[in-house]
Parts: C-alpha cells; sequence; structure tokens
C-alpha cells in the first residue's frame, strides 16, 4: 500500500481526525484517529458510517468525545511505537473521564489481540480489521464493565454494502476500496496475519459508490487493494469460473467499468503487484483518457536472490520487463516505487543493485524504509535480521539522495509543459495559490485567479522543487 504522498522518507501517515454529523444523534460523539496506509483511512470512514447509523456524530475535538478510536498500523515497529505513545495519552486522559471509551481498531489490535487489554490495559476494545460491523456491541460491552474484543478475520467480509462516511466533507477526492487481505506472504510483511484472506468486492457495489461519491461532487476515485492485479469477481485464484450463471470480472475489466462511469471521474489505483501487473491492465489504462497515468509498483529490491528471500515471486528481470510494458504501451506513464534497505543478509553488492535498478529505471517518486523485523513473518522465522542499524541507515540516506535527484529530474522535465491539474484546494503555504496533482501524481502549485476547487484546470509549469511543480493556469480544460 502507498503511504505518505508528499515525501520520500520512512514516516507514515498519521493522526488524522475527521468531524461528521449524524442524522438520528444520541448526542454521543465519535473520535477517529487514524495511522498508515490508505487503506486504514478508507476503513475508517466505513467505522464512521457504522457508528452513525448507531446514532454518534464525529468530532475533531479529542476533548468532547465519549468514544476514541484509533486505527493502527503494524508494518514496522516505528509505526507501532508512535501508536503506544498516542495510548499512553488516551490512558490519562482516561484517568481524568473514566466514562470514556477507547478502543484500538486495524493491524495492531489484530497482531496484538488482548495483550494490550489485557497486560497492558491500554485499551476498553479491541477490533480487527473484520470486525467493525461489531463495534456497536463491542462499545456497549465496555459500557457493561467488560473489556471488549473482537479480532477474528473473515474469508468474506468487504463492508461491501456500507456506503462509507466521507470524513473530508466537501473532499474532491475518495478512497474505494475494491478489495481486502492479501495471499502473497512476502516474508517481510506482516499483512497477511493482519488483515486476512484476500477477497474481492462486488464490482456492482463498487460502480454504485463511484456513482454516488460524482454526484456528491468528488472527481477522483483512488481503487484500493494490497494486491489490485489480483481483482477477481467470481473466479478462483486459478481463474476458474466459479458460477457460470453470473459475469466475471478482474481488474482490468473493472477498471474499465469505472472509467465508462464518467469521463470527468479520474480514476487512480493502489497498489500493483509487479508479478501479478498483465498488459491487459496496461492497455485499458491507455485506453481510457480518465485512467491517471501513474503507476505504483513497488520493486523492494534491484536484487534477484534478495527478492527471492523476500519471496516476491518475480526477479530483477521480470521487474524490468513490466517497467519495459509500461513505457511501451503508455509513453507518459509515471512510475513510483517501495524500496526496503537491509533486507535479512543484504551484502553491499546486493545494495548496489537496488542502485543500479533506481538509476535504470529513474522512478517518478519513491517511498523508502529500512527493514525492520516483525513478529511471525516468514522472514523472522527463516532468517537472521543481520545488517547493521547504521549499514540500514547509511543505505537508507544513500537511496534517499539518488531518489531525490531522480525526483528532480521527473519534475525539470516538465517545466515548459502544461499540465492537466484537479483542483483539490488551497495551497498549504498560501492563501493566494491553489494546488491539485496533475495524471502523473506531482503536486502542482499555481495562483488562485478566480479557479475553485474540483475544476480541471491546464496549467503552464515554470518552475520546480523535487517535490512541487509551480505554473500559471492557462484556461479550464
Ligand atoms: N520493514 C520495512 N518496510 C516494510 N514494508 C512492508 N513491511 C516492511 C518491513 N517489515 C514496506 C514495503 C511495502 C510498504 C507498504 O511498506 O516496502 O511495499
Ligand atoms: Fe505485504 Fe506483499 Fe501482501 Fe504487499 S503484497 S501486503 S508487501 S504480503
Amino acid at each position: 500500500m502507498e503511504y505518505n504522498q508528499n515525501k520520500v522518507i520512512d514516516e507514515d501517515r498519521q493522526g488524522d481526525a475527521v468531524e461528521v454529523q449524524s442524522n438520528n444523534t444520541t448526542g454521543k460523539k465519535l473520535y477517529v484517529e487514524s495511522y498508515g496506509c490508505q487503506m486504514n483511512f478508507s476503513d475508517s470512514e466505513v467505522v464512521a458510517s457504522i457508528m452513525t447509523n448507531e446514532g454518534y456524530s464525529t468530532t475533531r475535538n479529542i476533548e468532547e468525545a465519549d468514544v476514541v478510536l484509533i486505527n493502527t498500523c503494524s508494518i514496522r515497529d516505528n509505526a507501532e511505537q508512535r501508536v503506544r505513545n498516542r495510548l499512553t495519552e488516551f490512558k490519562h486522559r482516561k484517568e481524568q473521564n473514566p466514562d470514556l471509551v477507547v478502543g484500538i481498531l486495524g493491524c495492531m489490535a489484530e497482531r496484538l489481540k488482548k495483550s494490550l487489554l489485557e497486560e497492558e490495559k491500554l485499551v476498553d476494545l479491541v477490533a480487527g480489521p473484520d470486525a467493525y460491523r461489531d463495534l456497536p456491541n463491542l462499545v456497549e460491552e465496555v459500557g457493561t464493565g467488560q473489556r471488549a474484543v473482537n479480532v477474528l478475520l473473515s474469508r468474506d467480509e468487504t463492508y461491501a454494502d456500507i456506503s462509507p462516511v466521507r470524513l473530508d466533507q466537501g473532499g474532491i477526492s475518495a478512497f474505494v476500496t475494491i478489495m481486502r487481505g492479501c495471499d502473497n506472504m512476502c516474508s517481510f510483511c506482516v499483512v497477511p496475519f493482519t488483515r486476512g484472506r484476500e477477497r474481492s468486492r462486488d464490482p456492482h457495489t463498487i460502480i454504485e459508490e463511484c456513482r454516488d461519491l460524482l454526484s456528491k461532487g468528488y472527481r477522483e476515485v483512488t481503487l484500493l487493494g494490497q494486491n489490485v492485479d489480483s481483482y477477481r469477481w467470481n473466479l478462483t485464484s486459478k481463474g476458474e469460473v466459479k458460477d457460470a450463471n453470473q459475469p466475471t470480472t478482474n481488474f482490468a475489466q473493472l477498471m474499465e467499468m469505472v472509467a465508462l462511469v464518467s469521463p470527468e471521474l479520474r480514476i487512480r489505483f493502489s497498489t500493483s503487484h509487479p508479478k501479478d501487473m498483465t498488459d491487459d491492465v496496461l492497455e485499458i489504462m491507455a485506453k481510457y483518457e480518465n485512467i491517471c497515468p501513474y503507476i505504483h509498483l513497488p520493486v523492494q529490491s534491484g536484487n534477484s536472490a534478495v527478492l527471492e528471500r523476500m519471496n516476491r515471486g518475480y526477479s530483477r528481470e521480470w521487474y524490468l520487463d513490466r517497467i519495459a510494458s509500461i513505457h511501451r504501451l503508455i509513453p507518459n506513464c509515471a512510475i513510483s516505487t517501495d524500496i526496503i534497505t537491509g533486507f535479512c543478509g543484504e551484502t553491499d553488492e546486493e545494495h548496489a543493485e537496488t542502485i543500479s535498478l533506481m538509476e535504470q529505471v529513474q522512478f517518478d517518486f519513491a517511498y523508502m524504509f529500512k527493514y525492520s523485523e516483525r513478529p511471525k513473518t516468514l522472514a523472522e522465522r527463516r532468517f537472521e535480521d543481520d545488517v547493521p542499524e547504521e549499514v540500514k541507515a547509511k543505505r537508507l540516506n544513500e537511496i534517499i539522495e539518488l531518489q531525490l535527484k531522480h525526483s528532480r529530474l521527473s519534475n525539470d522535465k516538465q517545466i515548459g509543459k502544461t499540465v492537466k491539474v484537479l483542483v483539490e484546494g488551497t495551497s498549504k503555504r498560501s492563501e493566494e495559490h491553489l494546488c491539485g496533482r496533475n495524471g502523473q501524481n506531482a503536486m502542482v502549485v499555481f495562483p488562485r485567479e478566480n479557479y475553485v476547487k474540483g475544476q480541471y484546470v491546464f496549467v503552464k509549469i515554470t518552475s520546480c522543487t523535487s517535490a512541487t511543480l509551480r505554473g500559471e493556469a492557462v484556461s479550464i480544460c
């Protein structure tokens, strides 16, 4: 999954809270804070929907909350540490207000289960990623003095019928979850243990959700899944039809269905997997102007032996072949990646191959991390986490520096061009400027004039940094 959009450093998105009113209010207020990947932010919208149906309204102000839920990430140890610190703060808050219910959701809830309740006494309630429908019951159980836990993983829960409560009201861009879980078992990754088996969501509910978003003023959807290329509806993992009387849908077909909702609705998706990304997906991307020419294709390492130890299911050559296909079929496509440095047994030579792959591909953007051993994963059981911390840090700095150079080069190439930008809102740095992304996912800042949020605007690029393009609006598209 994709993490923070604008930075190339090892730091997760964190701590967004939100406010939504319920129609049938009980007067009770819910505060939700989300950490980690886009899927968690999307899940928090499902949680908000479930709780507002129970009469809660959401608040951005933790002071007035009756229930505080924290949606967590386990992907690296530092992500968990950040949540633990936050839970300790909540514990102090609870000492002042004993009626406050504090609950933990998401991957840490699933991974640590009862220990957060029983040994560490940090929370009253624990709900794993497939247990959100049970939240109203769990909150009630806490009210009767019990400590409430549901961490059951499901083979078929997709929350398909739940209409997420959008937590950025008046928003332009929304996440739409198309599948949950992951069957891949990359050896470093905790996700298959915390989010369970892979399952796809009914395509008709996905299209309905996209239509509804369009009617509410949204102009961009990001289709989310841990491995979107293995989206399949009414098909087994071997590609056999499950029910001969029903149509089947793969990811390429789903994207086409979403593209046809409206040319005004722009489509992104995340995350693709190099072993599964087929040319038919690229062909559909090339066919529709409203599917953004941008692919996040995590490579993790440029060395085939490391990829083998990571159990990624592809080699360096295979990955480079996928990159060549992208360039052939979508010449203007931007490509970003994820890289892990210092994975078990990584030698200097293996690290040098990651550098050489980066030089060869010249990614437009990358999320880069030091390897962090996670309990129960294949890597923890099979290999030693033997690359010293200083070496991991040195290698990470090296690739960050290289990536900054490449991001800058990628942005430099845009100078003088006119790009189509979907306006997301006011620039963070200046009220006088608007910001939005082009199809390739680069952030563009330009003078506000009379343009407004939600418009597609042609912007002529005049300058850049490694993170942002700057320009002047030319016209509405
Ligand atoms: N250590 C470091 N990075 C990790 N990622 C996943 N698991 C780990 C880990 N144990 C990274 C991968 C993945 C991204 C979401 O997080 O690069 O693609
Ligand atoms: Fe983790 Fe690999 Fe699944 Fe991504 S594809 S969630 S890295 S196991």
